[in-house]
């Protein structure tokens, strides 16, 4: 097994939705392959060490989850202003184990083209299969933007009341982070917002954390965080079918169907930052 890279040891990472943490006094997981320990108190503090060394971790709470670093942080924890608006309804979507490397948890976000296949009903039904030409770029922030996705979707979110045209955005931010906006059925200037942060546990284990920021039309955390227990549980068994359990980072390494031009731009991406951890490297 690969080291983990500098630029995943020295980021932070969700290690524990604090809901969850709140259950127990202290909770113990793996992150990057160290196996670490949460505890909380009361009075609401929490720390995290490592259970090896039993050195401390930096903590970050945030997006309802406890943040940790096995490095030393060199940049903050991506900053969604969205999460930070006042109307909206914030909660964690519940933290799901997925056996696969995060990378290709955060490739499937992307992908538009298992809609209809596998969250048949909701995000998609057949024949309404075609994924339309849209565009990708890296922005100034070294952030992967696809614009311009359109979805045809018969139940897109909670608060839709049948089939529609889904307009949607992703970013990709970090190589464990990506997100979502999706036109809101009832508020169509403004964007639903989806957050999923992937704990690297090992190179082939991931924890999905999300977070939502839902416009609040007839929504309520419990019903907002079924249906993404909902969508994701209809996504876990596919991730897990995956082989390998990397991400292949070679663009021949897999057949061009599934290697949509977000998916390639993030394998591009990957390679251009040195990301190797969950991933393998293309050939040289
Ligand atoms: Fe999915």
């Amino acid at each position: 097994m690969a080291e983990p890279d500098s630029i995943l040891v020295n980021d932070w990472h969700p290690v524990v939705e604090l809901e969850f943490l709140a259950t127990r006094d202290r909770f113990a997981t793996v992150l990057l392959g160290v196996p670490i320990e949460i505890a909380g108190s009361g009075s609401g503090e929490v720390r995290v060490v490592r259970r090896d060394t039993g050195a401390a971790l930096p903590v970050h709470i945030e997006y309802g989850h406890v943040f940790t670093s096995t490095g030393e942080p060199t940049r903050d924890v991506v900053h969604f202003p969205e999460c930070h608006e006042a109307d909206r309804i914030c909660v964690a979507g519940g933290s799901i184990a997925v056996h696969v490397s995060g990378l290709r948890a955060v490739e499937n976000f992307l992908d538009m083209g298992h809609f209809p296949f596998v969250h048949t009903d909701y995000l998609g039904v057949e024949p309404y299969t075609e994924v339309e030409p849209y565009q990708v770029t890296v922005t100034e922030e070294n952030e992967i933007l696809a614009t311009r996705c359109r979805f045809f979707q018969p139940l897109a979110s909670p608060s839709a009341d049948g089939g529609m045209m889904v307009d949607y955005e992703y970013k990709v931010c970090r190589p464990y982070t990506v997100c979502l906006y999706k036109s809101n059925p009832i508020e169509p200037e403004r964007w639903d917002f989806i957050v999923l942060f992937l704990q690297p546990v090992s190179e082939e284990r991931c924890i999905a954390h999300p977070y939502l920021a839902y416009l609040p039309h007839n929504l309520d955390n419990e019903t907002n965080r079924w249906f993404m227990q909902l969508i994701f549980s209809q996504d876990k068994p596919i991730l897990e079918n995956q082989l390998p359990k990397r991400l292949p980072l070679d663009p021949r390494a897999e057949i061009p169907a599934r290697s949509d031009a977000s998916s390639l731009a993030y394998r591009r991406w990957l390679i251009a930052q040195g990301v190797t951890y969950g991933a393998i490297p293309a050939a040289a």
